[in-house]
C-alpha cells in the first residue's frame, strides 16, 4: 500500500513517456525512452509512467525495457478497464522491483454516453472489475476517472470509494480536457477528501491538461486542496496544449515553502538536463519564454534590471539558475586534455560511457578541439549524444560538400553516403544549401518519407557554435525525429536527416506503426 508517512510529501508521477509521446510528432524509440527513463530517475521521479503496454508492441517493449533497468521509482504501465489491457501492462511490469499498473474509465455523462455507450452503472461495474483484477498482479494499483473535472459529484464519489474498496491504493482525478479552473478544481478534491469515507487509505492525485494554459495552477490549486500525486510531464508535453509542466510545478513547491509548504523527492539541479533531453529527442523546442526551462528565464535584458541584478540577484531573481541546474556553461577541456581528464568530466556532467563509446566520444571531442577554440559543456553534451545515437546505423554520411551564394545558379550539394557498407556519391541541386543537401540522400536511397520538421539550434554562441539539428520524417503514419550536431550546419543538417533515415529504417524492420489507442 502506498499511503504515505509524510502528509506533506508530494509524489511527482512523470507521463512525459505516455500521456507526453501523444504529442502529434513526439515519438521517441526505444533507446531514447530509456534514456529519458534513466535521467527521471536519476532525478528523483517518484513514479514513471512508460507507455502504454497494448498499444502497441513498442509501447510494450518501452514500458518492459524500462521495468527493467529502473530500480528506484515506480514503474508504471496504462491499462483501459478490460482484462486484455491489464494483462498486458501486468506483463509489461513484470521484471520492475516496484511496478504499478494504472486503469482508468471515463465517468463524465459526456464521455460515458457518446465515447463509451455506457449506462453509469457498467461504468460502476467495470470500475471495481478492472482494480480488482488489476490487484491481482501488483499492490499498487492507480485509478483514474478519466474526464474527472466533468464528472457529476456523486457519481464520482461512489466510483472513488468502490475502486479504493476494490484495492486501488492512487485515485487519480484527471482534468483531461484541460476545462477546470483553480478555484473549482481544488474544490472538486476538497470535495472528494471531505466525501469519500474511504479516501484516506488512498492518495489523491491530479492529471491537469493545459488547454486553458492552467494545467500548473490547477495542479497547484489541488495540491492546497490535499493531493498528494502530481501527474506531470518534462516542458510540459502531451496531448493538445500538453500536461502539467513538471519543471514548474516543483519550483513553484520549492520557491513557494511560505505559501506552500509541501515537499517532493526531485533533485532540481537536473531539471535543465531533463529539459535539453526530451526536447533533442522529440524536436519540440523549448520557448525562448517558457518558465524555468525557456532560454530567457534566467536572462535580463533591459539596464534598470541588469543594474539590480549586479546589485543584488534577487532583485530580479525569485530563484537561482544553479537551483534548476543552469550553471554558466563552463570553459571544459582544451586541444591538449588528455583522455582521463576526458572521461572524468563526462562522468561530472552526467554520462558513464563504456570503453568503446568513450572511445568514439574522445576522437570526436579531438575533431572538435581543432575547429573550435573554446569548448564548454553543452559542447560535450551535444557531441556525445550525437556520437551514441549513431550507433549501429545502416546509413552513414562519408563526406559533403556545399556550393552555394549569391550567383544566380541554383545551389549543389556532393554527398558520399555509406550504405549497408557501401559508399555511394551523386551530385544534386536544389531550391536552397539544404534542399541540395536532402536531394541527394533522396537519390542515393530513395525513399517516401516526407519531412515535417527542420529546426537548427545553436548549442553555445559565437559563429564558431555547434549547429544541433532536429529533423522529422513521417511514412506510413511512422514519425520519427533525428538529430546531428556539427560546426558545420549542413553537416550537422545531413546528419540529422540520415539519423532520422535509419530510426525509419529499424521502425520498418520492426514492423507495426506506434499507434495510439483512443482513450
Ligand atoms: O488525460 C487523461 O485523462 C489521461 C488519463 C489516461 C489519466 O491521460
Ligand atoms: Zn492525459
Amino acid at each position: 500500500m502506498s499511503v504515505q508517512t509524510d502528509p506533506n510529501h508530494v509524489v511527482i508521477f512523470d507521463t512525459t513517456l505516455r500521456d507526453g509521446e501523444q504529442s502529434p510528432g513526439a515519438s521517441m524509440n526505444l533507446d531514447e525512452k530509456i534514456r529519458i527513463a534513466q535521467v527521471l530517475e536519476e532525478m528523483g521521479v517518484d513514479v514513471i509512467e512508460a507507455g502504454f503496454p497494448i498499444a502497441s508492441e513498442g509501447d510494450f517493449k518501452a514500458v518492459n525495457e524500462v521495468s527493467k533497468i529502473v530500480t528506484e521509482s515506480v514503474v508504471c504501465g496504462l491499462a483501459r478497464a478490460t482484462r486484455m489491457d491489464i494483462d498486458r501492462a501486468a506483463e509489461a511490469i513484470k521484471p520492475a522491483r516496484r511496478g504499478r499498473i494504472h486503469t482508468f474509465i471515463s465517468t463524465s455523462p459526456l464521455h460515458m454516453k457518446h465515447k463509451l455507450q455506457m449506462e453509469p452503472h457498467k461504468v460502476y461495474e467495470a470500475v471495481i472489475d478492472s482494480v480488482s483484477y488489476a490487484r491481482k498482479f501488483t499492490d499498487d494499483v492507480e485509478w483514474s476517472c478519466e474526464d474527472g473535472s466533468r464528472t457529476e459529484h456523486d457519481f464520482m464519489c461512489r466510483c472513488v470509494e468502490a475502486a479504493i474498496d476494490a484495492g486501488a491504493t492512487t485515485i487519480n482525478i484527471p482534468d483531461t480536457v484541460g476545462y477546470a479552473l483553480p478555484d473549482e478544481f481544488g474544490a472538486i478534491i476538497e470535495m472528494l477528501l471531505n466525501r469519500v469515507p474511504n479516501i484516506d487509505h488512498a492518495i489523491v492525485s491530479v492529471h491537469c491538461h493545459n488547454d486553458l494554459g492552467l494545467a500548473v495552477a490547477n495542479s497547484l490549486a489541488a495540491v492546497r486542496a490535499g493531493a498528494r500525486q502530481v501527474e506531470c510531464t518534462i516542458n510540459g508535453l502531451g496531448e493538445r496544449a500538453g500536461n502539467a509542466a513538471m519543471e514548474e510545478v516543483v519550483m513553484a513547491l520549492r520557491t513557494r515553502q511560505n505559501s506552500m509548504p509541501y515537499s517532493t523527492s526531485l533533485v532540481t539541479e537536473h531539471i535543465t538536463k531533463a529539459s535539453r533531453l526530451v526536447s533533442t529527442i522529440t524536436g519540440f523546442g523549448v520557448q525562448p519564454n517558457k518558465a524555468i526551462v525557456g532560454a530567457n528565464a534566467f536572462a535580463h535584458e533591459s539596464g534598470i534590471h541588469q543594474d539590480g541584478m549586479l546589485k543584488n540577484a534577487q532583485t530580479y531573481e525569485i530563484m537561482t539558475p544553479e537551483s534548476v541546474g543552469l550553471n554558466k556553461s563552463k570553459l571544459v577541456l582544451g586541444k591538449h586534455s588528455g583522455r582521463h581528464a576526458f572521461r572524468e568530466k563526462l562522468r561530472e556532467i552526467g554520462y558513464d560511457l563504456d570503453d568503446n563509446a568513450t572511445q568514439t566520444a574522445f576522437k570526436r571531442f579531438k575533431d572538435l578541439a581543432d575547429i573550435k577554440k573554446e569548448i564548454f559543456d553543452d559542447d560535450l553534451i551535444a557531441l556525445v549524444d550525437d556520437a551514441v545515437i549513431r550507433t549501429n546505423d545502416r546509413l552513414r554520411l562519408v563526406s559533403l560538400e556545399i556550393l552555394c551564394g549569391t550567383a544566380h545558379r541554383p545551389p549543389k550539394a556532393s554527398i558520399e553516403l555509406e550504405v549497408d557498407g557501401e559508399i555511394q556519391g551523386c551530385n544534386a541541386t536544389g531550391d536552397g544549401p539544404v534542399d541540395a543537401a536532402f536531394n541527394c540522400v533522396k537519390t542515393l536511397f530513395p525513399h517516401r518519407a516526407r519531412l515535417h520538421l527542420y529546426q537548427v539550434h545553436a548549442v553555445t554562441q559565437g559563429t564558431d557554435a555547434q549547429a544541433e539539428v532536429t529533423v522529422r520524417l513521417a511514412e506510413d503514419g511512422k514519425t520519427v525525429n533525428g538529430q546531428g550536431a556539427d560546426t558545420d550546419t549542413m553537416v550537422a543538417s545531413v546528419k540529422a536527416y540520415v539519423n532520422a533515415l535509419n530510426k525509419l529504417l529499424l521502425k520498418r524492420e520492426r514492423g507495426k506503426p506506434n499507434q495510439v489507442l483512443s482513450k
